[in-house]
């Protein structure tokens, strides 16, 4: 029984966090290891809905969770959640929540960065979630971060808002804004301190005596390769690596930790944000999709673009993190349609392409080569055995399969929980 990694293989919301709450009850142990609250996945158990953004699937069904020190963490962005899922009865005490000491923060001021770069931004703006990811992971690589262990020493952290304060007051003075308020910013992380603190812990030992005994490690990856900040559509990504060899450097695992790579894998494709989507469709088609699917962010509500399914970009998807198997999900929203289309190709120019060339110029003149495909007329939705699916249906999926060189472990017919098709387990793979 080795440890099984959920990372989305498209741009983002694939049903990671419905995957991973579905596996939760066979791991050990949940572990984000990348992204931060840019992150919106959402777990419907019967009527309950649990909408995460920080904190790991896992806890919903208290299953001890990790966040990883890869991982951005806005102290007051993870107060609110954490009163928010108490308040819908889920226990989130120090025994099941565990935060990396050494995750950089996310602070008001990389808020604030996010907001004002996108706004001087035009029409190149990347549509970020304007959370701050992107500033804060900018401040770790430049060694000005502060982290979750310097919320233990306040008495120490004026040099660090030195340094840091410095760098941000030159960026916003170019914004024509003032500088940072630091008293302020220091009482606000004296007070938020000992709530962060309760939960902060050398998890990298935790995780060590975990895997010693043998137990079962389940990732939790955020947003998608396509978002990758190497392997993505760059610059419109976020600013983490997104693939599986993350979770090694996430966590403190080591490059052995990832196991089964279970790539999540929804039946059409979205994206929320600018930058190229070779198979968008901007009529009644994608309109359809966008309904069906309710395709709004869980975290800003954008209406999320819509298309058909894009193989190459699945297929490099896998290549790139090494996905071992995939979760095809919300197949039941392609029900009832009479066509549908699978992109095998592109066409740049007269150029013939089997795979997405990394010049942005050349991704957004992309044209799509489809293959076509009947659609089925009986229903995926809740379906929870192979044979309950319609003929034309597995047809769909086998061709997936095919394409981007994957096999299906898993199938998802509803946003519930237990509407789930187990074609072979990741966990005894
Ligand atoms: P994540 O970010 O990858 O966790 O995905 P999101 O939660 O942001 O978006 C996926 C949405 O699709 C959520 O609203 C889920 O409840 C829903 N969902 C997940 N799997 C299925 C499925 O198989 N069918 C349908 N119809 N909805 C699904
Ligand atoms: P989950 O985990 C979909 C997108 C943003 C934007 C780009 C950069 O729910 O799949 P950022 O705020 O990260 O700097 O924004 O990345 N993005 C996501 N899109 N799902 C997500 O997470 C995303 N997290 C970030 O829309 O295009
Ligand atoms: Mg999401």
């Amino acid at each position: 029984m080795g440890n099984v990694t959920v990372i989305g293989a498209q741009w983002g919301d694939e049903g990671k966090g419905k995957i991973v709450d579905w596996l939760a009850s066979r791991a050990d142990v949940v572990v984000r290891f990348q992204g931060g609250h840019n992150a919106g996945h959402t777990l419907v158990v019967g009527d309950n809905v649990y909408k995460l953004s920080l904190l790991p699937s896992g806890i919903v069904t208290g299953t001890p969770s990790v966040i990883g020190n890869g991982v951005v963490l806005d102290p007051w962005a993870l107060n609110a959640e954490v009163e928010k899922l108490r308040g819908q009865g889920v226990r989130i005490e120090p025994d099941v929540l565990m935060i990396a000491e050494t995750c950089p923060l996310i602070l008001p001021i990389h808020r604030d960065l996010d907001a004002m770069r996108e706004d001087a931004s035009g029409a190149g703006k990347i549509g970020t979630t304007r959370r701050g990811i992107g500033p804060a992971y900018e401040d770790k690589v430049g060694r000005r971060a502060i982290r979750v262990c310097d919320l233990a020493h306040l008495d120490e952290l004026d040099p660090l808002l030195d340094r840091l304060c410095a760098h941000h007051d030159h960026l916003r003075a170019g914004f024509g804004e003032p500088a940072v308020d630091r008293e302020r910013l220091k009482a606000d992380l004296a007070e938020i301190a000992d709530f962060v603190l309760q939960f902060a812990r050398p998890v990298w030992r935790d995780l060590d005596e975990a895997k010693r005994r043998g137990r079962r490690i389940l990732f939790e990856g955020a947003q998608g390769v396509l978002l990758d900040v190497d392997h993505g559509t760059y610059p419109f990504v976020t600013s983490s690596n997104t693939v599986a060899g993350t979770t090694g450097s996430g966590s403190g695992m080591g490059p052995g930790a990832a196991g089964f790579v279970l790539g999540i894998v929804k039946a059409y494709t979205t994206r929320v944000g600018s930058g190229p989507f070779p198979t968008e469709l901007e009529d009644e088609v994608g309109q359809r999709l966008g309904e069906r699917g309710h395709e709004f962010g869980t975290v800003t509500g954008r209406r999320r673009r819509c298309g058909w399914f894009d193989a190459v970009l699945v297929k490099q998807s896998a290549a790139v993190s090494g996905i071992t198997g995939i979760a095809l999900t919300k197949i039941d929203v392609l029900d009832g349609m009479d066509r549908v289309k699978i992109c095998t190709g592109y066409k740049i120019g007269d150029t013939v392409y089997d795979y997405l060339p990394p010049h942005a110029a050349d991704q957004a003149r992309a044209t799509p080569i489809y293959e076509e495909m009947d659609g089925w007329q009986g229903t995926t939705a809740g379906a929870r055995s192979w044979a309950d699916l319609p003929a034309q249906a597995i047809k769909y999926v086998r061709r997936i399969e095919e394409l981007i060189r994957c096999p299906v472990a898993l199938v998802s017919t509803s946003p519930d929980r237990d509407d789930t098709i187990l074609v072979s387990d990741p966990f005894s793979a």
